[in-house]
């Protein structure tokens, strides 16, 4: 059977995962957007590089939901980035609105769907989508930790001239400043980085992986991040199309685990079939248990300000 994935937001992140899941040949993809044309234009553009990439999967671009329908996985990378000026509160709202409409109009279409949120402010973005979609929380997934990890373990194997693929590591926590990488389960094919590197590199590397959003934006100046980002969703929505149960730190709304009530924060979680099948509950030191509730302060402060303003 054919498996098919919605795309909402045919910008800059939004395009790149359509694009990798058709190169991965992992389902049909439907990509919407508000501005007419962009997606028609975008989809029917990587559709007409199927022949030559080889991958026989449809591509269609819409302005509307229709096409959306019983879509196996939405993807909500839609939303304003942002601008100069703008408060924190400002990207927030404009965000809750956009975020908001979407999922409506995705959750009626596909009702069974997994949803997986790339919109920010992330964990704030994830209550939203949950709020308004009623799912469960196994069905609502945001991408971060998948993404800060990435950066940990590329500036890692940079540093030691080492390959990628042996950093082994895991950030926990929100998508933001409060992000809590644990140097204490990253290593290198099981050495742990602690024999790898002195302390001083190290608060180096967590501190460039808390900032890593930011040097993107800074180099680019009008937008943010999107082929990492991109390739962190598309390992998401392959390790749940392929039943894969990768374990991967994802935003999950947490129910009394870590000590946490009704927020999402980033912790690991076996991606299947289902959704989220399971939350680890690792033992945390007690510094990497402060960190993960500073972090989940800064997630309540944001909720706290959309539960005031959306009433
Ligand atoms: N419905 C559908 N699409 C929308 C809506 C809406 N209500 N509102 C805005 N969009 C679209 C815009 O038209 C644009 O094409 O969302 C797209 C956003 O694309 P970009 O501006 O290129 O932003 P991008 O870099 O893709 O980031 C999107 O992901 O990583 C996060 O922080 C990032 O919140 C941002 C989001």
């Amino acid at each position: 059977m054919r498996r098919k994935v919605t795309v909402v937001g045919a910008g800059n992140v939004g395009a790149n995962v359509a694009q990798k899941i058709a190169a991965k040949e992992l389902a049909d993809v439907v990509l919407v957007d508000v501005v007419d044309g962009v997606p028609q234009g975008k989809g029917l553009d990587m559709l007409e590089s199927a022949p030559v990439e080889g991958y026989d999967v449809r591509i269609v671009g819409t302005n509307g939901y229709d096409e959306t329908a019983n879509s196996d996985i939405v993807v909500i990378t839609a939303g304003f980035p942002r601008k100069p000026g703008m408060s924190r509160d400002d990207l927030l709202l404009a965000n809750y609105e956009v975020v908001k409409s979407a999922t409506e109009q995705a959750a009626k279409q596909s009702p069974n769907a997994i949803l997986i949120l790339v919109t920010n402010p992330l964990d704030a973005m994830c209550w939203t989508a949950m709020k308004v979609s009623g799912f469960k929380r196994e069905r609502v997934i945001g991408m971060a930790g998948v993404l800060d990890t990435a950066r940990f373990r590329t500036f890692i194997a940079e540093e030691l001239n080492v390959s990628f693929e042996n950093v082994t590591a895991m950030v926990l926590g929100g998508h933001g400043d409060t992000m809590v990488p644990l140097v204490r389960l990253t290593s290198v094919s099981g050495i742990p980085l602690a024999e790898l590197a002195d302390q001083a590199t190290i608060d180096r590397l967590v501190q460039r992986t808390r900032d890593g959003g930011a040097e993107i934006v800074k180099y680019l100046k009008t937008g943010s991040a999107y082929y990492a980002p991109a390739a962190s969703t598309v390992e998401m929505v392959e390790s749940i199309l392929k039943d894969k149960k990768k374990v991967l730190p994802c935003a999950v709304r947490l129910e009394g685990e870590y000590g946490i009530t009704g927020l999402f924060v980033g912790v690991p979680v076996k991606l299947g079939k289902d959704g989220v099948e399971k939350i680890y509950q690792i033992k945390l030191d007690d510094g990497e248990k402060a960190a993960l509730q500073k972090s989940a302060d800064a997630v309540h402060e944001l909720v706290t300000v959309l539960q005031q303003k959306t009433q």
